[in-house]
């Protein structure tokens, strides 16, 4: 079992990291209450999966809860199923004393926080990420939010958690293509910031693709202690959490200009790359590293080139678009070796362009 501790003064709250842990969570809030009845909210796959082991949990530590279901799927994340969250709380007679817990992925992580951190002005919440990319990214950092018409993400809060409790074993339930999708953000803690995370996930490959608990533990311990150091040193992104947004300006584009069709991590992954050769490009990284990232994240099977039908000038306007813009430049973070960044604003438009509109690699990744 692993604890950390997010460390933001007196908003600070611990992370439980350990397979089975779902089971005793009633236990470990009959000890550490945080309110005095709770709300798990889920979506309509994680619900039947694991609510009853929840809700098991917490009856029988003698603790009151109520389950609160939504359609799965990010057509759910909206100000809709908030605003019928908040009315089923209502009827339930859920008050200020009282707490959420989100049980399931990123979708219901920020519906979850969104919802605590406005009803009754504000009630506490814990959560329980149940996808890869939940567990290692969106759990951590409190980020919460819905999304509009116009876009995604664009109405939400900062709003911190009051616990989180990480179970590996869950993972085993979940679709392959999203357990991958999560491991592309996986691989991007290894290249912002720990060369010695990215050989790791080079050498147990396989244990942790058979999802080997004690090596999914270790994998998702480090991708919390990094993310949870960067959100420490910068929680409303001022400047150090832009790093963990590498691969995700091209990765953006390539998920717009293909309609999501192309997954949020897939996307990544191919935007992991693309920045790797913008960098090569522009003097900063070497020919090796770009050729190692790219190997890496073929190897855990995901995409690494921009799909061949995309349009090049379409995803120039998304990249412009993209809200990390600053005056029409585009925001950069790109690798200077694996483990380290820089943000870059003034990358030249050929090298772009260039890497836009890359011809076929050949197999031994050359770029
Ligand atoms: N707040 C942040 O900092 C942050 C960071 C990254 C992403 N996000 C958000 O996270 C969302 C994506 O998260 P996601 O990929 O977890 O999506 P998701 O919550 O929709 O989960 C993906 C799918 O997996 C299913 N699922 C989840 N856990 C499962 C399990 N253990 N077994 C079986 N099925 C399971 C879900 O029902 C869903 O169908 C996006 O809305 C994105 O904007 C937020
Ligand atoms: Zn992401």
């Amino acid at each position: 079992m692993a604890t950390l501790t997010i460390d933001l003064d007196e908003r600070g709250y611990p992370i439980i990291i350990e397979a089975g842990c779902l089971a005793v969570i009633g236990d470990y809030l009959s000890k550490n209450a945080i309110g005095r009845r709770y709300a798990v909210i889920a979506d309509s796959n994680v619900s039947g999966l694991y609510g009853h082991v929840l809700l098991h949990s917490l009856k029988s530590a003698g603790i009151e809860a109520e389950l609160l279901v939504f359609p799965q799927g990010e057509a759910s994340k909206n100000l809709q199923t908030l605003g019928d969250l908040a009315g089923r709380l209502a009827r339930h007679g859920f008050d200020r004393h009282d707490a959420l817990i989100a049980l399931g992925g990123g979708v219901t992580g920020d519906l979850t926080g969104f919802l605590a951190s406005t009803y009754m002005r504000g009630v506490p919440f814990i959560g329980v990420p149940t996808s890869l990319l939940a567990q290692v990214d969106s759990s951590v950092g409190g980020k919460t939010g819905v999304d509009i018409p116009e876009g995604k993400n664009l109405v939400g809060t900062f709003y911190q958690p009051a616990a989180v409790f990480i179970d590996l074993s869950l993972l085993t339930t979940l679709p392959r293509q999203e357990m991958l999708g999560g491991m592309a953000e996986v691989v991007k803690y290894g290249v912002i910031r720990d060369p010695e995370f990215f050989s790791m996930l080079r050498d147990k490959r396989q244990e942790i693709l058979d999802l080997d608990q004690a090596i999914l533990e270790e994998v998702v311990t480090t991708c919390c202690r990094i993310k949870a150091e960067v959100v420490s040193l910068d929680e409303r992104e001022g400047g150090l959490r832009r790093i963990l947004n590498y691969g995700h300006t091209i990765g953006h584009a390539v998920e717009a200009a293909s309609e999501y069709a192309t997954i949020h991590g897939f996307a990544v992954s191919i935007g992991m790359v693309a920045a790797a050769r913008v960098a090569h490009l522009a003097g900063m990284l070497d020919g090796g590293s770009v050729a190692s990232i790219r190997k890496l994240l073929v190897d855990y099977g995901l995409p690494v080139e921009i799909p061949k039908h995309l349009d090049c000038r379409r995803m120039k306007t998304y990249l412009l678009a993209d809200k990390k813009t600053v005056g029409g430049r585009v925001h950069f973070v790109l690798p200077t070796a694996i483990g380290a960044t820089r943000i870059v604003a003034d990358v030249d438009d050929a090298i772009i362009e260039r890497v836009l509109a890359w011809p076929d690699q050949d197999a031994t990744g050359e770029i």
